[in-house]
């Protein structure tokens, strides 16, 4: 994607953010736009899993993505999920972003067990920090 694309895509992304916010749309609002997509982890033969596994890509788009579109940030352009930018903000482990889904600073959504399973946070935080450099 070129660089005005993406900055285009940003100002619209932050439009969008911010009439959610005035309207305080609940995060089920939120996904509306999203392309249904049902990915499955691969399990290894012979394990089964009681609970469908959800990649941390499809958690991502589902949960962060209208906020954190390609892991920037619609309404606070200092606090993107970037590697670089994490580091600054000494978020350098999972257990540093699931903090924040539990406890976020101040415009974030909370993401509490209910929404987001412990397990399901961590996917997240993981998929995180290794796809956003
Ligand atoms: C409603 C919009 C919104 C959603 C949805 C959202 N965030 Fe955020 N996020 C923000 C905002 C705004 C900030 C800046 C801090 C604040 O105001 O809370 C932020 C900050 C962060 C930060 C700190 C980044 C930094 O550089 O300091 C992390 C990590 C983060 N979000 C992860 C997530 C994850 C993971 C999800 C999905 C589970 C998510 N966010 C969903 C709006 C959102």
């Amino acid at each position: 994607m070129c660089k005005r694309e993406e900055l285009n895509m940003f100002r619209s992304m932050a439009k969008l953010s911010a009439l959610l916010m005035v309207s305080s749309v609940s995060l089920t609002g939120c996904s509306k736009d999203e392309p249904r997509k049902v990915a499955v982890a691969p399990v290894a033969s012979g394990t089964t899993s009681p609970e469908p596994v959800r990649d941390g890509e499809a958690l991502f788009k589902q949960y962060c993505a209208n906020c954190h579109p390609n892991g920037g940030n619609a309404s606070d352009s200092e606090r993107t999920l970037y590697g670089s930018v994490l580091k600054r903000n000494h978020i350098t482990k999972p257990e540093d972003i699931v903090r924040i889904m539990r406890k976020p600073l101040s415009r974030m959504i909370r993401f509490d067990a209910s929404t987001l399973s412990d397990k399901d946070a961590r996917t997240i935080a993981e998929y995180v920090l290794k796809t956003f450099k």
